[in-house]
């Protein structure tokens, strides 16, 4: 195998892990090509043009810098297998939704569907790298259908999750905690994984390369995910006690995250959390855990989604509570829609089940987001009461209420007396993310509705 002089790097999927890693890859790695491709079209083409198809701080100077040099974007899938020493393989393996495991299993088929095109279209030994998140023992099944033609190349499958986070993808990227890579122990494996550290270590320090087996590495990242999502789940499981016994959940945060061995960060208690892997993830790891008959296991992490669910229906029960118990007719302002700040992701944002749970009490709501409106539209295509305006002072207009769903940093700055003039009275605040100043908002005359925290009303 040629896995030593590795210079042509192919990236399938050029989605939001595939389009950052490789453009830092390709910034950090002027000695290679790298060359990012996916079936979709229109993405290709953002990704060439001064409108990238995703939001992420610092992302479009990140591109720029390379794009057009020893960084490229294509539809043409097989032209470049055909050119590539190795290819990262990152499209995405979404929630079966159909047939066995439907609801929790991950759905393969993008997958098994590039497995069978590196097949067909190869030209000389290739080392594969899943960057997907996928099931334990995936690239055993990778393995089988390369290995199944008569073509006398040699694949090497290797694993390399990806950890970085939306919003600070560019951050994580440039100075991971670690990176993950997994391969198998024979002598070839270990050669190919040599292949894949060698770029990293353009930029990352070798004791942040962790190697590991192909196994391991890649029930890692579905156990840190898991893992991340736990604890965001735990503290909001406990602001449902902090608001029946007069605790204050930032109080409590503070007091156990100042322990080193937990430590303080994701214990920031919310409405929940959204975004695109983590139910994914943990659902993915019910699954194996049944499928291996290790039903016990699975319960235990089933119950992480189990309180996410909670927590964002009982933020909509105590909105209704609050407001005299009838939401219908009323006005709310939807502040922020994306899952979390600095993206315009909605997947699994808590801002889609609020809605819809919203609308089904008969509400009319105003969407504001500085980012994801786009999305929300394609999220909510089915709901007629509901209006999109980016600019929140507009939006707030004879609202009866607001709905914080996003942390965005703009957010704690707006002019909330001029929110207030404008609204329906009483007027009320319902903080799904516990970032504004509810002292200053109950001064205001704003009813103001924290998680994990008593309100401030003055309707008592
Ligand atoms: P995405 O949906 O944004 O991108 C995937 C891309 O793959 C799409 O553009 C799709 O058109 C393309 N694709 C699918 N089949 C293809 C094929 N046969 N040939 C070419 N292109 C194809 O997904 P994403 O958010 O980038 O996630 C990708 C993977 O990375 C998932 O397994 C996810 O769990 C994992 N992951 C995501 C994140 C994140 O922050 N989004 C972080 C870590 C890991
Ligand atoms: C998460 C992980 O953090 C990444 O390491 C992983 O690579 C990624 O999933 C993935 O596999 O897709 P991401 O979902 O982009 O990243 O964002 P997070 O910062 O983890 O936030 C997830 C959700 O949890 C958000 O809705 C956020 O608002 C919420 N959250 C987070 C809280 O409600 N409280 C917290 O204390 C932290």
């Amino acid at each position: 195998m040629r896995v030593l002089d590795v210079k042509h790097i192919l990236c399938i999927g050029a989605g939001y892990v595939g389009g950052p890693t490789m453009a830092m890859i390709a910034n950090k790695c002027p000695d290679y090509q790298v060359t990012v491709v996916d079936i979709n079209a229109e993405r290709i083409a953002a990704w060439k043009s001064d409108s990238l198809p995703i939001f992420e701080p610092g992302l479009d100077k990140l591109v720029a810098s390379t794009l057009g040099k020893n960084l490229h974007f294509s539809t043409d899938v097989n032209a470049n297998i055909a050119k590539a020493d190795i290819i990262f393989v990152s499209v995405n393996t979404p929630t079966k939704t159909f047939g066995r495991g439907a609801g929790k299993a991950a759905d393969l088929q993008y997958w098994e569907k590039t497995a069978r095109q590196i097949l067909a279209h190869a030209t000389s030994d290739t080392i594969v790298v899943e960057k997907s998140t996928l099931p334990v023992r995936t690239a055993a099944a990778m393995e089988r259908i390369l290995h199944s033609g008569k073509s006398e190349i040699h694949f090497e499958v290797l694993s390399n999750p990806e950890f970085l986070a939306e919003g600070t993808a560019v951050e994580d990227l440039t100075n991971p905690d670690r990176v993950l890579v997994g391969g198998p122990e024979t002598p070839t494996g270990q050669k190919a994984l040599d292949a894949l550290v060698e770029i990293y270590a353009h930029w990352v320090p070798q004791d942040r390369i962790l190697r590991t087996n192909v196994w391991s590495s890649e029930l890692s990242k579905l156990a840190a995910n898991a893992f991340l999502a736990q604890r965001v789940s735990s503290i909001n499981s406990l602001s449902a006690l902090c608001e029946e016994t007069e605790a204050d959940i930032r109080e409590v945060s503070r007091a156990i995250g100042s322990d080193s061995r937990i430590g303080p960060k994701f214990l920031h208690a919310s409405v929940g959390f959204g975004g695109s892997c983590f139910k994914k993830d943990i659902l993915n790891l019910v699954y194996l855990c049944e499928s291996y008959g290790l039903h016990d296991v699975a319960a235990y992490w089933e119950q992480v989604v189990r309180m996410n669910n909670y927590q964002q229906s009982r933020f909509v029960a105590k909105m209704i509570a609050s407001m005299f118990n009838t939401v219908a007719g009323k006005r709310i302002l939807v502040l922020g829609f994306a899952f979390k700040a600095n993206t315009g992701d909605t997947r699994e944002s808590p801002a889609i089940q609020v809605c819809r749970e919203l609308t089904a009490e008969r509400a009319t709501l105003v969407v504001s987001d500085p980012k994801a409106i786009p999305n929300a539209k394609n999220d909510l295509p089915d709901l007629t009461d509901v209006t999109y305006e980016e600019d929140p002072y507009k939006a707030a207009e004879d609202c009866h209420a607001v709905a914080v769903m996003t942390e965005w940093p703009c957010y704690e700055k707006l002019d909330y007396q001029r929110i207030f003039d404008s609204m329906s009275k009483p007027a009320f605040i319902f903080d799904g993310r516990g970032r504004l100043d509810h002292q200053a908002l109950f001064e205001i005359g704003f009813n103001v509705y924290p998680i994990g925290r008593p309100p401030l009303s003055h309707l008592d």
